[in-house]
């Protein structure tokens, strides 16, 4: 198993990716670190400890990180998820309460620790604590093994403006440090997220399973549908990062050269691809049947 640290903002696609994570002995996951973006910083390390204990794996510390992006204000707190940004599916609430040290700090001293190469990071939301990482402690990010992104948009829209994709949108200016920090990062953007799509079908069969983990999920999906336009099928974005380090020949990587837009307003956070840009792998393609099913697998394997 390869030692896994995952960055997110749940989020009901980032809880579904960490449900498939824990569902998965391919992942051995030393920590959780949270940062604000579908909802404030509070709530998403709460999701974040709530899904742990759903799980019985409250043995996973969880530290809280960035509550603003980078270097702006805002956005405020969007609850794009719903009031609890977990779509009000019923997970246990428990007296709990994430570690003490700031996410940052512990995924630095937690890089140093290991060998170097030896921890790979799944972020799932903006990118405010592994830029962060990047800039004050570049002898520890070093380290990281891999870190596998969702974020932005190649040749597809947006879904925040037109060629903006939330992530990188909420925070542009910590996309632009780690597109350009030379870490080995692997971008999974909406051009393949938006092919890995559950259909009213998916869920049901999922929702039905003796297994408690693959009902959650179900459930999940269910409330993402809920308020979405398109009512037939829904994108499921982060997995797709879990899904990527499961396996990666069902993906299509191209190197791109790529800048991110730190402007305000719509444009913010998109990605253009220019000779002056970052090399950075980006997912292109994905076999999106297999990608589901090997979700539907780790989710309802007892
Ligand atoms: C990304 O934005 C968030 O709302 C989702 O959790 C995902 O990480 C998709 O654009
Ligand atoms: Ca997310």
């Amino acid at each position: 198993p390869r030692l896994t640290v995952i960055d997110t903002d749940p989020g009901i696609d980032d809880a579904i990716g960490i449900l498939l994570a824990l569902a998965s002995p391919q992942f051995t996951i030393a920590g959780v670190t949270t940062v604000a973006g579908n909802i404030g910083i509070e709530t998403t390390t709460r999701n974040a400890g709530r899904l742990l204990a759903f799980e019985d794996r409250e043995d996973i510390p969880v530290f809280q990180g960035a509550s603003a992006p980078l270097s702006r204000t805002g956005p405020e707190p969007l609850n794009l998820h719903g009031e609890d940004g977990i779509g009000g599916v019923a997970l246990p609430d428990p007296a709990w309460l994430p570690e003490s040290q700031h996410a940052v700090e512990w995924l630095a001293n937690f890089l140093l620790e290991q060998p170097a190469g030896a921890v790979d990071v799944l972020a799932l939301g903006p990118l405010t604590n592994l830029a962060r990482l990047a800039l004050e402690r570049p002898e520890a990010a070093r380290r990281i093994g891999r870190m596998i992104a969702m974020g932005g948009a190649i040749h597809e829209h947006g879904n925040v403006g037109p060629r903006s994709e939330f992530n990188l949108w909420a925070d542009p200016e910590a996309a632009a440090v780690v597109v350009a920090s030379g870490l080995p990062l692997v971008l999974i953007p909406l051009d393949v997220t938006r092919r890995v799509r559950a259909t009213r079908e998916f869920v049901e069969t999922l929702a039905a399973n003796v297994n408690p983990m693959a009902a959650m999920v179900g459930s999940l999906i269910e409330s993402y549908f809920e308020g979405a336009a398109n009512r037939e099928s829904r994108p499921l974005h982060d997995p797709c990062v879990m899904l990527y380090a499961l396996a990666p020949e069902l993906f299509r990587i191209e190197e791109l050269r790529l800048s991110v837009d730190t402007g305000n307003g719509e444009a913010a956070g998109a990605l253009t691809i220019s000779p002056e840009g970052s090399l950075v792998q980006v997912a292109l393609g994905v076999d999106g049947p297999a990608a589901l099913d090997l979700l539907a697998r780790h989710l309802t394997a007892i």
